[in-house]
């Protein structure tokens, strides 16, 4: 079966990259035979059924047309790693919660045990690809584990960052802004990244494949999400100030942004960055940098985290402060709990720390979200305090005190807001963290507006 195809890919772990990636790259090249395995047997399950595990614009169309024909997910991995060419790692890599680094460095248990399982079962030479984001010279440690035995196989270590954001990761993967390779440079180690840069080859233009050493590849990933993570930290910082002032901030990102230097993507102040790779990828660096004795240059980005901390802090004191300094028991409406729209994820949300937050000022909570709830549920799991769940924002905003929108889904652009308001307890209070609604319409309707880096607009004398 498996001689039918041009070249066996695998992938270990299925997760919100593993999986949209490499469906992406079967859908691209029926040619190569992509296997993806997980020791999450449900969540392999999952990509089998017609509920994927993640939610993602267009993934839904591009796994079913792949899926049995050149895409299958599998839960085993020592039979696919035998008959792979080509294996791509995907774990996880979290932020360590223990022993030296807890907090900073990445855990790369899950990692080292790929490493010591494909060692374990290869009876054949193979390109291993690091796709998880990792410490700057992992590729090294995965290299050494490869070479610990005197199996005779060769392993060549190759990295290949992924630069998908959620919500958009088809887009994406579909036309990247680029495609990075980093390789040793001996002979083998450039072979191999030429292996890789084909298959790429098969839907991205060549010269946005670009190519690099191992090291600078792994690095340009950190140093990519700390730039955008610091962009968003610069602005949010901004709107503090412009809080205080009469500016308004999302005046002061048009001007700057109109900068061709400076660019206008991503200086959406909001109620803090979240998802799973901004602050992790930054407390790698931090570590990194004060493993080598950089500690200013560590300093220098922790606070990009600690800015983020801040908005997140502020605008839970923000709510208490401007309702008369106390919630307990007034109904609050968390409008989105995803760490950003078109997600179903919440890793890192900043929905989190503030519903948590509210809950311990004694706030009975109601979170509304399109694709969220299940994880939410999970995320607030053993939160004492009173939590309920609602799909219906119309109904979550029911008898409320206050909104609070959190996640920037299109939806909330849109709703009833004049019925959202004749619903609600008096006076009603809207906290856009996001900046997404009418601030001057709500505050006709008769809302108490509160947006973030702007001057509030309130009915109060
Ligand atoms: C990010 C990187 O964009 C991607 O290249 C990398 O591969 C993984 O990390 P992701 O975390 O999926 O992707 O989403 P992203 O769009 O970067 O948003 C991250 C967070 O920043 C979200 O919480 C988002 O709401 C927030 N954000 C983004 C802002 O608050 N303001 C902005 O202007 C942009
Ligand atoms: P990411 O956002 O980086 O894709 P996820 O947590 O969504 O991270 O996915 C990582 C996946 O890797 C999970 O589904 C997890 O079960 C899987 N995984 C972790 N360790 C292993 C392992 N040793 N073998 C196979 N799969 C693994």
């Amino acid at each position: 079966m498996a001689t039918e195809f041009k070249k066996n890919i695998l992938c270990i772990g299925a997760g919100y990259v593993g999986g949209p990636t490499m469906s992406l790259i079967a859908y691209k090249c029926p040619f190569y035979k992509v296997t993806v395995v997980d020791i999450n047997p449900e969540r392999i399950a999952e990509w089998n059924s017609d509920t994927l595990p993640i939610y993602e614009p267009g993934l839904d169309e591009v796994v079913r047309t792949a899926r049995g024909r050149n895409l299958f997910f599998s839960t085993d991995i020592e039979t696919e790693i035998k008959q792979a060419d080509i294996i791509f790692v995907s774990v996880n890599t979290p932020t360590k919660t223990f022993g030296a680094g807890a907090g900073l460095a990445a855990d790369l248990q899950y990692w080292e045990k790929t490493a010591r399982q494909i060692l374990e079962c290869a009876d054949s030479p193979k390109i291993i690809v690091e796709k998880s984001t990792l410490p700057v010279k992992t590729a090294l440690a995965m290299e050494r584990i490869l070479t610990s035995t005197d199996s005779g196989i060769h392993f060549e270590v190759l990295s290949n960052p992924e630069f998908l954001a959620e919500g958009t990761a088809i887009k994406d993967l579909e036309n990247p802004d680029r495609v990075l390779i980093g390789s040793s440079q001996t002979e083998k180690g450039l072979q191999a990244r030429d292996e890789l840069v084909e298959i790429y080859a098969n839907w991205v233009p060549r010269d946005r494949i670009i190519t690099s050493n191992v090291w600078s590849s792994e690095l340009s990933k950190l140093v990519a999400n700390a730039f955008l993570a610091q962009r968003i930290s610069s602005i949010n910082a901004i709107s503090v100030l412009c809080e205080e002032t009469d500016a308004d901030v999302n005046e002061v990102a048009r001007s700057i942004g109109m900068d061709s230097r400076i660019g206008s993507r991503f200086l959406n102040a909001s109620v803090g960055f979240g998802g799973s790779c901004f602050k992790k990828d930054i407390l790698n660096l931090v570590y990194l940098c004060r493993n080598y004795g950089l500690d200013e240059v560590a300093d220098y980005w922790e606070n990009v985290v600690k800015i983020n901390e801040y908005q997140k802090e502020r605008f839970v004191l923000k709510m208490l402060k401007s309702m008369f300094n106390t919630l307990a028991e007034k109904r609050i409406a968390i409008f989105g709990f995803a760490f950003k729209s078109d997600t179903g994820d919440t890793r890192d949300s900043p929905a989190i720390f503030i519903t948590k937050k509210l809950v311990e000022e004694n706030a009975d909570i109601i979170i509304t979200d399109p694709k969220a709830l299940k994880n939410a549920k999970k995320d607030l799991e053993g939160v004492e305090g009173s939590i309920d769940y609602q799909i219906d924002p119309y109904k979550a905003a029911e008898k409320s005190h206050a909104i609070a929108i959190l996640t920037e889904w299109e939806l909330y652009r849109n709703l009833d807001f004049e019925k959202i308001f004749q619903s609600m307890n008096k006076p009603a209070f809207i906290f856009d963290g996001r900046n997404i609604v009418d601030h001057q319409a709500l505050f006709e309707i008769g809302f108490n507006v509160y947006p973030v880096g702007k001057p509030a607009l309130t009915h109060f004398k």
